[in-house]
């Protein structure tokens, strides 16, 4: 709070002297001219729109935080990953969580142990090699941005279904998640539109509703109310299962298709590149991905749902050390 009112009083000293460069970084604390540069190019090239000169004050503020961390990140020797501007980079870290993340499954640990596994099914794949790259194969479509809704399961299910399909019947397709958000809850799963959920909801209602293409039913971005898809084509997938919490189980799964993995993302807005080692020792999931594979390492790579433009275009590599949770909740499509 303290930084805020200094960097106010510095905004309004900045606008009172204009030009006068050299006054201006005395006592302004972390903002420069160069800053206030930054932020006009930042503010064009995401075409910000303010109602009114006190929110694009206080949204000037937010940027000026969250520039000054990605300065500091600069330092910290420990990290293998790189941090930028972005979408988000007038987002407070609260606004983040509550806009962007899963809203829902940050209240609810989710009891693994009563979902559902076909009997006589389970593939036991016990060796598998030694890194896994789903990307480039025709398995994954674009990366997809699901804007300002807690709707990343939506995107976890249909993305790992679109590439079950692929790997299934070497055909593309784009499944709809925006008939999951819509028609989920309304089919009475426990499902909370951009608040979010977990897959598994999602999972269960396209195995007894099927799920329609994209296009069909195409993503806005908001939860509405659940269309008429009676006489539209529907995918059935049959049956999926949770991954023992294993790494040599998770790799076995990731190099038969990509998996649905529920994660932390807390502290993922900024990332750029590189082996992302930021996680809490203690995760807490908030977020729901695709992993589509896994260097020698062991670092995972990780289709987000933030855009094309976020991270190593639309991925992110999380580290086998620091894994924000990856094991805890992911899901296989079996059949
Ligand atoms: C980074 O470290 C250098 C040297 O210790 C220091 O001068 C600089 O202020 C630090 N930058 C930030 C943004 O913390
Ligand atoms: C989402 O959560 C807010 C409170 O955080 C609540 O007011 C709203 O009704 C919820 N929406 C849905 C669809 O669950």
């Amino acid at each position: 709070m303290k930084k805020i009112a200094l960097i106010l009083i510095a905004l309004a000293f900045i606008s009172q002297i204009q030009c006068q460069i050299s006054q201006v970084t005395e006592d302004v604390e972390q903002v420069t001219i160069s800053d206030l540069k930054t932020y006009n190019q930042w503010r064009s090239n995401n075409r910000r729109v303010f109602l009114n000169e006190e929110e694009e004050t206080y949204r000037q503020l937010i940027f000026f935080e969250n520039l000054n961390q990605i300065k500091t990140h600069q330092n910290n020797t420990e990290a293998t990953y790189t941090v930028s501007l972005n979408q988000f980079s007038d987002y407070s870290d609260e606004e983040f969580k509550e806009r962007i993340l899963n809203k829902h499954i940050q209240k609810s640990i989710p009891d693994i142990q009563e979902e559902q596994e076909p009997k006589g099914n389970l593939r036991k794949a016990t060796n598998y090699p030694t890194s896994v790259d789903w990307r480039n194969t025709g398995a994954l479509g674009p990366v997809q941005n699901q804007g300002q809704c807690g709707s990343c399961a939506s995107f976890g299910t249909a993305g790992v279904l679109e590439s079950f399909y692929f790997i299934k019947y070497n055909q593309q397709v784009k499944f709809s998640e925006q008939q999951l958000l819509d028609c989920a809850a309304q089919a009475g799963f426990d499902a909370h539109g951009c608040n979010g959920t977990w897959q598994q909801e999602y999972f269960k209602y396209a195995i007894k509703h099927g799920i329609v293409s994209g296009n069909s039913y195409p993503y806005v971005g908001y939860q509405t109310r659940c269309r008429d898809i009676t006489n539209l084509p529907k995918f059935f997938p049959q049956s999926f299962k949770f991954i023992d919490r294993k790494v040599s189980e998770m790799k076995s799964a990731i190099s038969q298709g990509p998996v649905s993995v529920t994660i932390d993302a807390s502290n993922w807005r900024n990332y750029y590149g590189g082996i992302f080692n930021g996680c809490s020792k203690y995760p807490e999931l908030n977020h729901a991905v695709i992993a589509v594979g896994y260097d020698a390492q062991g670092n995972y790579i990780i289709r987000n749902s933030w855009g094309a433009h976020w991270g190593e275009k639309g991925y992110i590599r999380v580290s086998a050390n620091n894994d924000c949770g990856i094991l805890r909740s992911a899901i296989q499509v079996l059949s």
